[in-house]
């Protein structure tokens, strides 16, 4: 029916109410494609958690989804299983841009820089020890080829969106083995790409400079390992307005998965608050990532006036409007 077919994990939570208006804008908007609703609840494989085959036949059939939020258990439980889709289908670089939104307003104006995490592996590799009784071990794996893969994906990335700057973000100064080859895979790196310049920092001063002024970030990609990605994107977010504003996409060579990065909300599910623009913008990379920039550039564009009437915000936003409502608003904007 020349429809593009998507994988849909609608998720926990407030999963479903926010996915429910990214298919009614969708439908409003004429966008081609048809949902694939795929359920991901974790089945137990050679003791291990792992998505069920469907769900990976869907995925790898589709080549892209689009995912709402999964509740990940605190401490002992099963393996998140928002790692185990990143590792299963190797999506090697998670993509999380951030930037302000002209008409919602925040202490900082203009940010407008991008965050790059490695995706695979250093802090989140899951290997961890009990040694003795009151000693326990989390390794944080950095291998050459999963920082050569993100490095170069970032450089391209740059290149791809017109940012002139690369920098590493590190903590090279204690973390001297696992960092510090993170970091000369970047120096070498860089050398293929004389176009863009590149350099590095040091974590802690990237978090007190960017509250300080993200403006000289502006003309940077920052690529980084792990766990430093997923703190600093949490951070980055909250210069723009918090994480349901902030979009993301997961890369990898086949496959990608476009998600939401805030949690499921149980406290406000099923009570129509929840606020659907962080799985929106995350549509919108997804729209971008299959070539599909005219219907990208409308939807973008009815969510960009909406928010700036402000008028049908949700309650995160300062606003009292439900979540159908605010999506009502952003169809009548597509118009
Ligand atoms: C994110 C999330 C995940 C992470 C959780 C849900 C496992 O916080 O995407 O940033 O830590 O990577
Ligand atoms: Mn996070």
């Amino acid at each position: 029916n020349g429809k593009y077919l998507v994988s849909l994990i609608e998720g926990d939570g407030i999963g479903p109410e926010i996915s429910q208006s990214i298919k009614d804008i969708y439908a409003a908007a004429d966008v081609p494609i048809e949902w694939e609703p795929v359920d991901v609840n974790p089945i137990l494989k050679d003791g291990k958690t792992a998505i069920p085959d469907a769900a990976i036949e869907s995925i790898k059939r589709n080549l892209v989804a689009l995912k709402g939020p999964l509740a990940t258990p605190i401490g002992k439980g099963h393996v998140s299983l928002n790692l185990t889709l990143r590792r299963t289908f190797n999506l090697f670089a998670n993509v999380r841009p951030c930037k302000s939104i002209a008409g919602y307003k925040t202490p900082y104006d203009g940010v407008d820089t991008v965050l790059i995490r490695e995706n695979t592996e250093g802090e989140y590799s899951g290997i961890e020890h009990h040694v003795v009784d009151g000693v326990v071990q989390s390794i944080k794996l950095i291998t050459r080829a999963a920082s050569e893969r993100v490095l170069r994906y970032a450089f391209q990335y740059a290149e791809s969106i017109g940012k002139k700057k690369v920098r590493v973000v590190h903590k090279a100064t204690i973390m001297k083995q696992s960092d510090g080859l993170f970091l000369d895979l970047g120096l070498e790196l860089s050398k293929q790409f004389p176009n863009i310049q590149f350099d590095s920092e040091l974590l802690d001063n990237t978090c007190l400079n960017i509250v300080t002024d993200p403006t000289p970030y502006n003309d940077k990609v920052l690529v980084m390992p792990n766990l430093y990605g997923d703190i600093l994107s949490d951070m980055c977010a909250g210069l723009i307005g918090g994480l349901g504003l902030t979009p993301s996409g997961n890369i990898g060579d086949e496959c990608s998965i476009f998600e939401a990065v805030h949690g499921s909300a149980p406290d406000i599910q099923g009570k129509a608050l929840a606020n659907p623009t962080a799985l929106l913008f995350s549509s919108i990379m997804m729209l971008q990532h299959m070539g599909l920039n005219e219907h990208a550039a409308k939807i973008q564009k009815a969510a960009f006036d909406t928010l700036a009437q402000g008028k049908y915000l949700t309650g995160d936003l300062g606003g009292k409007a439900k979540t159908h409502e605010y999506a009502g608003a952003i169809i009548d904007n597509l118009k």
